[in-house]
Parts: structure tokens; C-alpha cells; sequence
């Protein structure tokens, strides 16, 4: 399944029937403050997203709630029209308020409807993967997926999605999910730090799915740790690069999708994630989410 014929770090995965580079994108800090509004250098965001291609990036992740519609835009502006490789993993689950918050809306409706300013701003006809948001901003919240799932479903047999996941769940809704569909991913909240999902990643590597930690390098908060400091001044790298290593060699399931908004930062993450971390580097890591 991880046949390396990139030469990103980390080799490549097939979700469902296209294989995409571990190593990853995510577009959300492409956009304004708080992810609300156009970025205050679109060039340069235009340059991020040419240059994430260009380094052999296949997997890029965004969502029509990100400006909102801001970084699809930016996408399609960007890399339109896209190479076959490319594959663009999108999320619905929430709109926006004029206060910058991420109100839910999961009725069918309201997934129809943001569905289609998906298709519409990327300039597509069909999605390469949807994954359906659950929870709120603090993280997974219990409660049944089945109809915002099954709206989902009904979009992919009518052709207009190709592959399912799910994203800020519990455990409890993944199971859910796939006693209905097939699912080719989880993105959930997981770093060094934040370690919740430990026995969930280990279940979905078994099944052959992938898990897609959002908040990689710590999100809004970037992870600052004594232990991650003191492993990169060991190893002569920068702290990021330890932390999205970690990830990589943490399961082969875990892709990558590290935001950033500069060309600088994006090459210093595709240098760092394939640094080779000891037992003793893992062990000392290993602290920080205990
Ligand atoms: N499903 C969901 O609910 C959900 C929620 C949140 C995010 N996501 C997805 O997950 C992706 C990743 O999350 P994220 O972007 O919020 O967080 P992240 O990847 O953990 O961190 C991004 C932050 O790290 C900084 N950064 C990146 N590389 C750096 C480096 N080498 N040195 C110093 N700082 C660096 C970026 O700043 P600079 O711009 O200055 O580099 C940015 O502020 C998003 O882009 C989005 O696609 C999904």
C-alpha cells in the first residue's frame, strides 16, 4: 500500500482508489485572520500552494468554510486546471458567521448546498473525498452521524463524490460511519501533545484506513515543549520538523496536511518530516502527551 515512489518523506498512501503522498497540505491558514477573509498576501499564498505542487505534493486539504470559500478560490487560481495526481480533500459540517465562528449545519440541505459552492469554487464536477465534520470547535461531541452520513452516501452513488471519511469524531462515530459506508480516512485533532486518538490509529492502520491529524504542528497554539526542544537541539533540526517526523513514524496510516502560509516554512516541513528519530528521541517525545 505505501509503495515510495515519491521522494516527499514518508513514501505514499492509497486512500480508496488513488494514491496520494503522506506528506500533505493543509490550506486553512492560507486565508485571513481566523480564517475568515482574504490572506494579506495573496501572492504569496498563490506561491505556497505552486510550490507545495512542484515539491511532489499530491494531497491537498481544504473546505469552502475556510474565508469562507477563500482558500478554494485561492486553489483554484493557483492550480487549476489540476494535474490528474492531485487529489483535493474537502469537508462539510459548518458555515461561518460574521463573528468568524463556525456555526454547525449537517441538515441534508444544508450539505447539499455546501457541497455544491465546493464543486462550484474549485471548479469541479465531482470531489475527490468529503469528509463530514461532526463536533464543534473543542473537539468530537457524541451524538448519531447516520443523516448527515447518509446524505453524503446518496452524493457519492449519484457520482458526485468519490470517497468518504469523517472528521472531529469519537470512536463511537466512526463505527457508526462505516456500518454505513466505507470511509478512506479520519481527520481528527492529534499531535505530540494530543494523544487521544492513540487507539483509534492503531485500529484504522489495521483496517487499512487512513487518519489525518489536523493541528499537526499544534494549530492556533504552536507545540512548545521542553522534551521537543531539547530532541531538535539533539538532532540539530527545528522543533516542527521533530514533531511532524514523530507523526510520520508514529503509524504508516498517519498522512500529513501541516498548514502554513509561507514558501520558507513548507520547505523547512518537507525537509525536516523525514528525519530519522532513535528509540531514545521517540521515548523522550513519547513524555510529552503523557
Ligand atoms: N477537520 C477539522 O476540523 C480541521 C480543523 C483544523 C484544521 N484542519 C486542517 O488541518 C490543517 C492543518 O492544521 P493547521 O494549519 O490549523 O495547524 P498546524 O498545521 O498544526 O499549524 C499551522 C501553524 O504552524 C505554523 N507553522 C507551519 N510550519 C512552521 C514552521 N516550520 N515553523 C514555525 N511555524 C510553522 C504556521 O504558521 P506560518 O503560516 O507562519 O507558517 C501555522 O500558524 C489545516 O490547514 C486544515 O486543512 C481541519
Amino acid at each position: 500500500m505505501n509503495a515510495s515512489s515519491t521522494a516527499l518523506p514518508g513514501g505514499t498512501w492509497a486512500l480508496g482508489d488513488s494514491t496520494v503522498t503522506r506528506f500533505g497540505y493543509g490550506a486553512m491558514q492560507l486565508a485571513g485572520p481566523w480564517v475568515m477573509g482574504p490572506p494579506a498576501d495573496r501572492e504569496g499564498a498563490l506561491a505556497v500552494l505552486r510550490e507545495a505542487v512542484a515539491a511532489g505534493i499530491t494531497h491537498i486539504d481544504t473546505s469552502v468554510a475556510y474565508g469562507p470559500r477563500v482558500t478554494n478560490a485561492l486553489i483554484h487560481e493557483a492550480l487549476h486546471p489540476y494535474q490528474e495526481s492531485l487529489f483535493i480533500a474537502t469537508k462539510v459540517g459548518a458555515n461561518r458567521d460574521a463573528q468568524g465562528g463556525w456555526p454547525t449545519a449537517r441538515r441534508p440541505e444544508d450539505l447539499h448546498k455546501q457541497i455544491h459552492e465546493t464543486l462550484q469554487t474549485l471548479g469541479v464536477e465531482t470531489l475527490d473525498l468529503v469528509n463530514m465534520r461532526m463536533g464543534d470547535a473543542q473537539g468530537p461531541k457524541p451524538g448519531s452521524l447516520t443523516e448527515s452520513f447518509e446524505t453524503l452516501v446518496e452524493l457519492q452513488r449519484n457520482g458526485v463524490v468519490r470517497h468518504l471519511g469523517v472528521s472531529n469524531v469519537t470512536a463511537e462515530q466512526v463505527a457508526e460511519a462505516r456500518g454505513i459506508a466505507p470511509i478512506v480516512c479520519v481527520q481528527n485533532g492529534y499531535n505530540l501533545a494530543h494523544r487521544h486518538d492513540d487507539d483509534l490509529i492503531d485500529r484504522l492502520a489495521a483496517d487499512g484506513i487512513a487518519y489525518v491529524p489536523f493541528f499537526p504542528l499544534g494549530g492556533f497554539t504552536p507545540l512548545q515543549s521542553e522534551a521537543l526542544t531539547a530532541v531538535a537541539a539533539r538532532l540539530e533540526a527545528m522543533p516542527m520538523s521533530v514533531a511532524l517526523a514523530w507523526l510520520l513514524q508514529r503509524s504508516p496510516n498517519i498522512l500529513l496536511i501541516p498548514g502554513t502560509s509561507s514558501t520558507a516554512h513548507l520547505r523547512e516541513n518537507i525537509a525536516g518530516a523525514g528525519l530519522a528519530l532513535s528509540d531514545d528521541d521517540v521515548a523522550e517525545l513519547e513524555r510529552i502527551g503523557r
